[in-house]
């Protein structure tokens, strides 16, 4: 065996991570027909959230615990988990719901022996995997490391129980989580809490889950009493203790989800403003996605953004504009209200581009550089070459839209016959009147002039000027019809 290998040897004893997270409770404080853990926070799922943090911990092995809505949950997390995920995904059921511990006994047999389990709860998305790491490393892959943080209200909660302090200064060791409602009154006294997450070397776990019973103020299998089985077998308990109490929230109610949500939101606000984007208000951006941003952009108050936005140098997004799965390249402006959404095939906006205010973006928006795109102007599958403009109340669908084209006021391409979409090609130079019908499939020459109103339906040649309306009658001293008088 060479060094090199060894040294792999050594890092492959890490013991593997294994994930449970348990999801199977009904959440009635949501009054949802939605599970808890589909609810959505930045446009994920609770659970979601948990699934991503479980990828971020290289986990070996992913076992979620459905019960309430499993059908529905199992569905949700298939679908989404399968394509980022290395990890194996299992899930368990718990029919009926008899606790913490009954469910965690759920995964018992889907549970190798040989790993570090940490123990999540799917509503309870904002744990930094930074955090999960100081936690297993805590572990040890021999300890019992329980997530611990004070709590100046700990009403609820399962305290920290420990022993006397050894020392001036120091803690004493932890004996025991008792929860709030078995609590004495000293206990109530403790600030200490267990914040429901925990890393346990598997086959220690499944000995003392097998150890539970439901002797307790609420008649059920408590996780937490496998503090207590540690301590009696001589396994160390460690609590590895956090401040931010964020990171440990779970969602019960709308209220908690609000208060998540802007949490979240504040975090990502400071991370771009710390990155040096100009946020009119930290406390009004939306980002449910990934949104990179170059230098010097800005971006006014309310914008909401989804999916993978980037922003180039020196962008401005104007206020109250929605922003989902397109490319905002440098120099463009994002005029107030405007919606851009790529959804699968994108947008892109090219450099120095002018756009809205009232403007909409749909898939397959290319817009060159320069471009200008007005108010009520709506481009869908359509490609606009530099310097190309439609400043007013138009429409562009199926289209290929050359250089320098101006594309008149309230204009419209008729792209779809009833049952096909057809394209309009628009060569360069062209200027389309006002209030024109292009019927697809179309070519305008380049050069060409459209007179305003025009309704076409043929090719037109390049550098002609084309009409296609009623041709203007004047009918000289015309008088109108006079109302017969009275009587
Ligand atoms: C639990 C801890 C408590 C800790 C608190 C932190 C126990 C006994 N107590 O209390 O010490 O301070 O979390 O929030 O573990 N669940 C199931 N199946 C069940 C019961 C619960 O899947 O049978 C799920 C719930 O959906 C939830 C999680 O487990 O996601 C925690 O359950 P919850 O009822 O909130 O535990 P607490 O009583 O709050
Ligand atoms: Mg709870």
């Amino acid at each position: 065996m060479t060094s090199k290998n060894q040294i792999q040897g050594v890092a492959a004893q890490a013991p593997a991570i294994d994930v449970v997270i348990m999801a199977a409770g009904k959440g009635t404080r949501m009054k949802s027909r939605l599970p808890k853990v589909l609810h959505r926070l930045a446009g994920r799922p609770l659970l979601q959230h948990v699934l991503d943090t479980a990828a971020d911990l290289q986990a070996r092995k992913v076992v979620v615990i459905t019960g309430h809505g499993a059908i529905e949950v199992e569905a949700a997390c298939a679908g989404a988990a399968g394509a980022v995920a290395e990890f194996a995904l299992d899930f368990v059921r718990q029919e009926p719901q008899l606790g913490t511990g009954h469910a965690v006994q759920q995964a018992v047999p889907v549970l190798a022996d040989d790993g570090v389990v940490v123990v999540l709860s799917g509503d309870v998305p904002l744990t930094q995997s930074d955090t999960l790491f100081h936690l297993i490393k805590a572990s040890g892959g021999t300890k019992l490391a329980l997530l611990t943080l004070e709590q100046a209200n700990p009403a609820g909660y399962g305290r920290i129980v420990r022993a006397a302090s050894a020392g001036a200064g120091a803690e004493g060791v932890v004996q025991a989580i008792v929860e709030h409602k078995d609590a004495s009154v000293e206990e109530r006294q403790i600030t200490e809490i267990y914040s429901g997450i925990m890393a346990v070397p598997a086959a220690q776990l499944k000995r003392w889950l097998a150890r539970l019973d439901n002797q307790n103020a609420q008649g059920e299998y408590y996780l937490t009493d496998i503090v207590k089985f540690a301590v009696a077998d001589g396994v160390e308990v460690v609590a590895y203790k956090i401040t931010d109490a964020v990171q440990v929230a779970g969602v019960n109610s709308p209220v908690q989800l609000a208060e998540l949500e802007r949490a979240y939101q504040l975090g990502q606000a400071h991370r771009l403003m710390e990155a040096g984007v100009r946020l009119a208000d930290p406390a009004r951006l939306d980002v449910r996605g990934d949104l990179l941003c170059a230098h010097d952009v800005s971006i006014d108050v309310n914008c909401v953004f989804m999916g993978q936005v980037s922003l180039g140098e020196g962008v401005s997004i104007g206020a109250n504009c929605v922003v989902a799965n397109a490319v905002i390249e440098a120099g463009a402006v994002i005029h107030p209200f405007t919606h851009i959404d790529g959804e699968t095939l994108g947008v892109r906006v090219g450099a120095g581009a002018l756009v809205g205010p009232f403007a909409r973006l749909r898939p397959g928006a290319v817009l060159g550089a320069e471009v200008h795109i007005g108010n009520f102007v709506e481009v869908k599958n359509s490609t606009l070459a530099k310097g190309a403009k439609a400043n007013h109340l138009a429409y562009l669908g199926d289209a290929t839209v050359g250089e320098r084209v101006n594309y008149g006021a309230g204009s419209i391409t008729a792209n779809y016959d009833g049952a096909n979409k057809h394209r309009t090609v628009i060569e360069a130079d062209v200027h389309v009147g006002s209030n024109c019908v292009l019927v697809a499939p179309i070519t305008l020459g380049a050069g060409g002039t459209v007179g305003g109103g025009s309704t076409l339906t043929k090719d037109t040649p390049a550098g002609a000027l084309s009409v296609a309306r009623g041709k203007q009658v004047t009918i000289a001293n015309w008088s109108r019809p006079q109302k017969a008088p009275r009587g």
